[in-house]
């Protein structure tokens, strides 16, 4: 059996009364790209703190790339790179001071230039490598956070909610940029708020809430959780007398305004709208809802994630 690229067994950490999380368990596949999942405060960070030897579990054990990240930090240290979710850097030194600061932690010396000077480039940086860190906008600054977790080139990419307030450019490339890094063989944890985002990416997601780990499973059955999808009909005539049959599937009137809950797999739209003919009810505008991570979200909690 091959080790995972991070093995996480039976986290909890308290804040004083607070269960920041309760027996966190899971593990990510080499060469996957993994979602992490849940609304704010729910333990993301902290779970990631850990891992990154920041912070300490108040029980259980994290693994990466089968290193103990508290009994051998160094090599667990080694095959991580984490872009933090808060913009911490030292507002006197230039971008590429601080990746050679950071390749120097690493014990990597000049030879690891090359890289550093690529990385700038990669990551659209090249023309202000030089200035002070405090000249360059917020986006920049994400970009630099994301090559100073590249500079040692470590096996695992973890990415806390790299795209939360970035603009929808930056956005883009934050996309597309991790994709390649997976595409080169990078294990990427992504944590992130946005449900699309997470849906677009990853192949496995696990969803923390409160604490807790609600889910752990691919991205596909996920979805397939929830099978609903949704008929949005206008009606010519509020009082359009619906069939009893289409009339059970309705889950909302608004005046002239209906919508249908459909099981993916038992209804057809196509019978749907054979069954309005015969009972002569017409309608000027038909839109279907397929619902995303949202919906899922909502049925394994029972709460909006907002
Ligand atoms: N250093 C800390 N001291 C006390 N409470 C903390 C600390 N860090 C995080 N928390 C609390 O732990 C919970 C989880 O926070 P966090 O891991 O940042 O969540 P997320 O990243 O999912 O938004 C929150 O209730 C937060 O207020
Ligand atoms: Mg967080």
């Amino acid at each position: 059996m091959t080790i995972p690229a991070v093995k996480v067994s039976d986290i909890s950490k308290n804040y004083g009364s607070l269960k920041a999380l309760s027996h966190v368990d899971f593990s990510i596949d080499k060469g996957s790209f993994f979602g992490l999942l849940g609304p704010n405060g729910a333990g993301k960070s902290t779970l990631i703190n850990i891992m990154a030897g920041l912070t300490h579990a108040s029980d259980g054990n994290i693994d990466v790339m089968g290193n103990d990240v508290r009994r051998k930090w160094r090599k667990a240290r080694n095959a991580l790179g984490v872009v933090p979710q808060e913009l911490a850097y030292d507002p006197f030194f230039s971008a590429r001071q601080m990746l050679r600061l950071q390749s120097g932690y690493f014990g990597l010396g000049s030879g690891n230039y090359p890289w550093i000077d690529e990385l700038l480039e990669r990551l659209d940086l090249g023309g202000k490598a030089d200035e002070n860190m405090m000249k360059l906008s917020g986006g920049m600054k994400r970009r630099v956070l994301i090559a100073q977790a590249l500079v040692h080139k470590p096996s695992v990419v973890v990415l806390d909610e790299p795209t939360a307030g970035v603009d929808v450019q930056l956005r883009k490339v934050l996309w597309e940029f991790t994709r390649e890094l997976h595409g080169d063989g990078h294990t990427i944890l992504l944590t992130t708020h946005y449900l699309e985002e997470a849906e677009a990416l990853c192949e496995k997601i696990a969803i923390l809430d409160h604490g807790k780990l609600i889910a752990n499973e691919t991205t596909k059955s996920l979805l397939s959780r929830y099978p609903y999808s949704y008929l949005h009909l206008e009606l010519k005539d509020s009082s359009s007398a619906l069939p009893e049959k289409i009339r059970d599937m309705a889950v909302s009137f608004k005046g002239r305004n209906v919508t249908l809950r459909l099981h993916r797999e038992k209804d057809r739209i196509g019978n749907i709208l054979e069954a309005l003919y015969a009972a002569k009810v017409s309608f000027s505008d038909l839109r279907t809802e397929v619902p995303g991570l949202e919906e899922i979200f909502i049925s394994l909690t029972g709460e909006n994630n907002d």
